[in-house]
């Protein structure tokens, strides 16, 4: 069978990642979740003090900084320089300071040659804010992934509670929409739907609805 590469993009929480690693798991296709890439960073310049504005000093840190992206039955484990930062990246301080990191220009050069390279050879499942429109443009499947900042923030919001983290509903939804403001606005490569991506509005979908959605739009495509 041809192994495609699909593309998913959308804003904060929108459930790309839960519903990209399931339709990868259910294609044995390799998932790359490339937020956790520029989390990694950022989570590496809060460790050395690096101003979220130096794109001269971020840039030079990445170019040392070796992110491995491991499959696992959670869906993903990160590692940055060997170190397991899967929950690490996942955090406040890094959460509200990776869309400061993310919006320079010669940081995303390097993130994107890198994640050119993990779908060389195709069978990838990318998740992020320009795979459609930068990193993978040729992508055979492209969705972009939708839901209003009110069910973005209820989900994540459960989700933090499942986990036994403190969570609040009004400080979440403020810190996603400021964040969802931040890439979109920002002037290299912002949150952008593709012009041939699907959009897919979630707000009232269950997430096995979206896999499975997804998973139609993919075999249509292999
Ligand atoms: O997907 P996630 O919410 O973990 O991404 C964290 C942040 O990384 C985003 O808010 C955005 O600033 C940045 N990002 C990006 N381009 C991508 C993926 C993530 O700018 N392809």
């Amino acid at each position: 069978m041809k192994k495609i590469n699909i593309a998913i993009d959308g804003p904060a929480a929108a459930g790309k990642s839960t519903a990209a690693k399931k339709v990868a798991e259910k294609l044995n296709y390799i998932y790359i979740d490339t937020g956790a890439m520029y989390r990694s960073l950022t989570y590496k310049a809060l460790q050395h003090q690096i101003d979220v504005e130096d794109e001269k000093a971020l840039t030079n840190l990445l170019v040392a900084t070796t992110i491995t992206l491991l499959p696992s039955d959670e869906g993903q484990v990160v590692l940055v320089d060997g170190e397991d930062v899967t929950l690490k990246i996942r955090e406040r301080d890094v959460t509200n300071s990776v869309s400061f990191v993310a919006k320079h220009q010669t940081v995303r050069e390097e993130m994107v040659r890198r994640q050119k390279e993990f779908a060389e050879d195709g069978g990838v499942v990318m998740d992020g804010r320009d795979i459609g429109t930068h990193v993978l443009p040729n992508a055979e499947l492209k969705i972009f992934l939708l839901a209003s900042v009110e069910e973005r923030a209820l989900r994540r919001h459960a989700e933090n509670l499942a986990k036994g983290y403190e969570s609040d509903l009004e400080q979440l939804k403020a810190e996603i929409a400021k964040r969802d403001k931040l890439d979109s606005e920002r002037a290299i490569s912002p949150l952008r739907k593709a012009d041939d991506a699907i959009e897919l509005d979630t707000t009232s979908m269950t997430i096995e609805e979206v896999v499975d959605k997804m998973l139609s739009l993919a075999k249509a495509k292999i």
